[in-house]
């Protein structure tokens, strides 16, 4: 009989300590240590045994390695194929992340019923009842999609024996337990341990496998990154709650790039994809208010058209100015106004700002600092834009105008809209898009194009 060993783990990061502290020193996150017990022989023999099941493989020469086997399979769901890079590959083991009631089940009930054959859906969170319900919602109630509501992996197993499906959720990954681990649901040893057979299960069968995994802000239940290195794709699903917009992207992928973007409206009957976001972001626009600038911005490979709005009060008496930002980077808005102050002598140091991108985006790359900074100097010198404006392009701390990647990918977006003309950086390679480019070495010279004129700060 193995001796157990209490051990110290980080629900984030999975890092074993033999004592609690009260941070976290291999991933440096607070009050996420928690009292797990560790049985050395089980892991040991759970992993020799799940070896044992598959072949061992000889080397062979890199040319000749077989690469039609792992061709990914389209879900039927186009947003959810674009982040995967064409569909899920067989064998494969992708866990799903995200907050309680950002719409992973009900992706996932919807890709099950995409699928066209067999497909089994393990619920370990909701009664089988619950699902059916919300299937039915979903139109998802199809004949080869069954339900297993059911917490313990060995019952778990053996249904996957007796169906033999093609594609399997697991949701959630931390409801699951495997009575063999002996530690309390939920904790980094069961949590781990049900992961790793059912990676060995997935390569076994070679069946496509998605794990969900909450994410929780406190630490409560071990979180997916604890699984990150045990899967060959993780995905995250993010959106704000008050926003229909749900987005999807992969931080790990095996099988492809982790740079692209999924698009999803949560509406009543589920999950729809977006395929012209740019349209629309831009639906509900008015033109000619202060403070507003399209902004043709990048998500991985994707072009994205987003309005970025900005409003500017006086600030009374002698309270600090308020900054607000919504979808942007505070710091690097904080940043821009300094630019702004020192550069073109704006007044911003004595104005509340406050920046939004619209929608519900957030938008993390430096090609909107020009569009930011033009909004807010249209709402400073309180003129709106003229209407069928873009601009985008780095701004540097000289104030200075610098390239960003993708420039005609950008260009050809704005012009499918009904843009004419784009601010761009002055160095900004050529392109055969039909759009009026006009190029900006400064923000002073972006202010003069577009006729921007602000009162210098009264310092
Ligand atoms: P859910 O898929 O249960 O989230 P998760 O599995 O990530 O916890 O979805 C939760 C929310 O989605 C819920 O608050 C209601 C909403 N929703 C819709 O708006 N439309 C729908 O058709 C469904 C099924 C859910
Ligand atoms: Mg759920």
């Amino acid at each position: 009989m193995a001796r157990l060993k209490l051990v110290y783990n980080c629900s984030d990061c999975g890092a074993s300590f033999p004592k609690w502290a009260g941070r976290c020193t291999s991933c440096g996150a607070w009050n996420t240590l928690v009292e797990d017990v560790e049985d050395p022989a089980n892991d040991i023999s759970s992993l020799a045994a799940g070896v044992a099941l598959l072949a061992a493989s000889p080397a062979q020469r890199i040319g000749d390695v077989d690469v039609s086997h792992g061709s990914p399979r389209s879900t039927g769901i186009p947003e959810l194929d674009r982040v995967l890079g064409g569909g899920l590959v067989p064998g494969s083991v992708t866990l799903l992340g995200g907050e309680p009631g950002v719409g992973k089940s009900t992706l996932l009930l919807q890709a099950l019923a995409a699928w066209p054959g067999r497909t089994l859906y393990v619920s370990a969170e909701e009664s089988a009842q619950q699902v059916r319900l919300r299937a039915e919602r979903l139109g998802a109630v199809r004949p080869e999609l069954w339900l297993l509501a059911e917490t313990v992996l060995p019952h778990v197993l053996a249904a996957l024996d007796e169906l033999q499906p093609e594609l399997v959720i697991i949701d959630s990954i931390q409801t699951l337990v495997d009575p063999e681990l002996g530690s309390a649901p939920g904790s980094v040893v069961q949590v781990r341990g049900c992961a790793h057979k059912l990676v060995m299960e997935a390569k076994r069968r070679n069946v496509p496998v998605i794990l969900v995994g909450h994410v929780t802000k406190e630490g409560g239940l071990a979180g997916p990154r604890v699984l990150e290195h045990v899967v060959d794709t993780v995905l995250q699903f993010e959106g704000e709650r008050h926003h229909a917009l749900r987005l999807l992207r992969a931080s790990k992928h095996r099988f492809g790039p982790t740079t692209e973007l999924g698009l999803f409206e949560m509406i009543e009957a589920g999950l729809h994809g977006v395929p012209d976001p740019s349209a629309l972001f831009l639906a509900d626009r008015q033109t000619g208010i202060a403070g507003s600038v399209v902004v043709p911005t990048l998500e991985g490979q994707r072009p994205l058209m987003v309005e970025v709005q900005v409003l500017v009060n006086e600030v009374k008496g002698e309270a600090p100015p308020r900054r607000s930002a919504q979808g942007l980077d505070p710091g690097r808005l904080a940043m821009l106004l300094a630019v702004l102050d020192q550069r073109t002598k704006s007044p911003v140091g004595k104005r509340d700002v406050y920046a939004s991108v619209v929608g519900g985006v957030r938008i993390t790359e430096p090609g909107a600092d020009l569009g930011l900074c033009l909004a807010i100097l249209s709402a400073l010198a309180n003129t709106p834009l003229p209407p069928h404006v873009v601009a985008f392009g780095e701004v540097g701390l000289g104030g200075e105008i610098r390239q960003v990647p993708h420039a005609s990918r950008r260009l050809a977006e704005a012009a499918r809209l009904g843009f004419t003309r784009a601010i761009v950086p002055a160095k900004s390679p050529d392109v055969d898009v039909s759009i009026g480019v006009e190029r900006v070495a400064n923000l002073r010279d972006a202010m003069r194009a577009l006729g921007l004129t602000v009162a210098p700060s009264d310092r």
